[in-house]
């Protein structure tokens, strides 16, 4: 038998699979593309995680691209992290090209141009879907996290979150809990101090320091209500096709601290209400990251952790991540060691950093009687990858350098126009554009100090009045009226309103 077919049988019996799968190119030999050698994923382990890497201009994102249309394709919803602005292309149809024609003649697929069911979400005032979380959501782990507390300054977050849960006082945005802080080392200090602990008021004072940071990072739009709801990135059309959530992050690529931060806190969202999965045979979600050194770059070790164990977890909910970056080394040890799917595109050997990054990546990679790994790295043409993928049992398919399809849709991005239109005809982004106004941590605590003084002054009047001295008895008792006015204020918001979700939520516990 030759060469050629010899490697033709090895791809096409290492790529047989029981379950339904997505083929994303042909498998190449010495530089030429096997013609119907494909290359498949089963959709089985596609909660197995990934990562597509390569150097700059070497086909990563629209790797990224391909993928996730077939996913769509297979009714399973995507969520995309664009940091470039770049992915928007998605919801319209590909004009076609003579280059697109002759690399799936080659690879042996027919191309078909068509778009794909789009929702376009954002982090600021762009428009689309707006992605919010109440700081009471974030939780105290979490918040810590963000502002970057020192111990101390974690415990009094903890405190002052722990007295907001048990006053049923809602902290929705940075203000509320600004106010709390306030409150908890004037008017409040003592009810807090006895029941909860200290609260230094150089510790106070830094917080309110480093939260004035954050809102000057632009922070503050992204903390309030209403808050999204992660099950509205499992939707599918009615054809059943999935919906792909492209998060425009443009603006925020110069604030890295912000988007891990934002990253960890959806992940944790959707894996506190995401259903376990058990045995499922396709995954529910799949999540890519493009520039992904961003969530790694400048975070800490415990941030690192957190993102690991998280990245664990959350396979159990049916839900794959794939990481999309330069380097494997962006990405830790500790996620990368976790990873199914690898779609290395060409690596460039100009200095000897180079080189021992092509190495070491060649490590990472199957042995294979058919390639020098090192060397198929640095050869390896745009739009070209080496693959790996994990079968039904768990065990990775043949390595394969392969030549991907193209993109159904377009590979530029969208106009002002087009991306205007779409919003237009979108039901979320109605749904969360809506102004929710309700009272919260700060208007409730505003109106417990007038109280409080208006009372105080009353009595005052009083005892001045009726110059009795048992002002201490009624004062007590007073104390007693504006605790139960407060009360009333209080049923009205809660009922009429969400109750503070997961305050010491799902962060708390797994994320030791
Ligand atoms: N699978 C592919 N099919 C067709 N053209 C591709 C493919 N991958 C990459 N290209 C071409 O290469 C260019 C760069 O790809 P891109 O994905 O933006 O690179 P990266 O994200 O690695 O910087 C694209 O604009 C496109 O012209
Ligand atoms: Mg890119």
């Amino acid at each position: 038998m030759d060469k050629k077919q010899e490697f033709f049988d090895f791809i096409n019996a290492g790529n047989t699979f029981k379950g339904d799968f997505i083929t994303i190119g042909a498998a190449m030999l010495e530089g030429e593309t096997i013609t119907d050698a494909h290359v498949k994923v089963p959709l089985q382990t596609l909660n197995r995680h990934g990562l597509i890497a390569g150097a700059t201009g070497t086909g990563k994102t629209k790797t990224l691209q391909v993928l996730a249309e077939n996913l769509s394709d297979k009714g399973i919803p995507v969520l995309l992290m664009d940091m470039k602005g770049d992915l928007s292309g998605i919801a319209k149809a590909s004009p076609g090209h003579p280059k697109i024609d002759e690399r799936h003649q080659k690879i042996g697929l027919p191309f078909e141009a068509k778009d794909f069911p789009v929702e376009i979400l954002t982090l600021s005032e762009q428009n689309g879907v707006r992605l919010r979380a109440t700081v009471s959501e974030f939780g105290p782990v979490l918040f810590s996290r963000i502002i970057d507390a020192t111990a101390a300054q974690s415990g009094i977050i903890s405190i002052l979150f722990k007295y907001s849960d048990d006053k049923k006082l809602p902290l929705l945005d940075l203000k509320d809990f600004k106010k709390i802080l306030q409150y908890a080392t004037k008017e409040g200090k003592v009810e807090v101090e006895e029941n909860y602990g200290r609260i230094g008021p150089s510790s106070a004072g830094s917080i309110l320091r480093k939260i004035v940071e954050l809102e000057q990072q632009g922070a503050d739009i992204f903390f309030g209500e209403k808050s999204f709801e992660t099950n509205d990135l499992t939707r599918v059309t009615e054809e059943g096709r999935g919906v792909i959530n492209i998060v425009r992050l443009t603006d925020i690529q110069d604030k890295p601290g912000l988007f891990s931060t934002f990253m960890l806190s959806l992940l944790a969202e959707i894996y506190s209400t995401f259903p376990e999965q058990g045995d499922s045979d396709r995954p529910e979600l799949v999540i890519f990251i493009d520039e992904a050194h961003l969530i790694f770059k400048e975070a800490s070790k415990a941030l690192h952790n957190q993102i690991e164990s998280i990245v664990k977890l959350i396979r159990s909910k049916g839900v794959g991540l794939y990481f999309v970056t330069q380097n494997p080394t962006d990405v830790p040890e500790g996620v990368l060691s976790q990873l199914g799917l690898k779609v290395q595109h060409a690596l460039r050997a100009f200095t000897a950093k180079d080189r021992k990054a092509i190495k070491l990546t060649a490590e990472n990679y199957p042995d294979s009687p058919y390639y020098d790994t090192k060397t198929v790295l640095t050869s390896l043409g745009i739009g070209e990858a080496l693959v790996s993928a994990l079968d039904e049992k768990g065990r990775p398919t043949p390595l394969a350098a392969t030549m991907l399809r193209a993109p159904m849709s377009r590979m530029d991005i969208l106009t002002q126009k087009e991306l205007d239109t779409i919003n237009k005809n979108s039901e979320l982004v109605e749904k969360y554009s809506e102004v929710v106004d309700r009272d919260s941590a700060y208007e409730l605590l505003n109106k417990k100090i007038e109280k409080a003084n208006e009372t105080e002054a009353k009595e005052k009047a009083k005892a001045e009045r009726k110059k009795t001295s048992s002002s201490s008895r009624s004062k007590k008792s007073s104390s007693k009226t504006t605790q139960s006015a407060t009360t009333k204020a209080l049923v009205k918001v809660l009922t009429s309103a969400t109750v503070i979700r997961g305050v010491f939520g799902i962060l708390g516990k797994m994320l030791k």
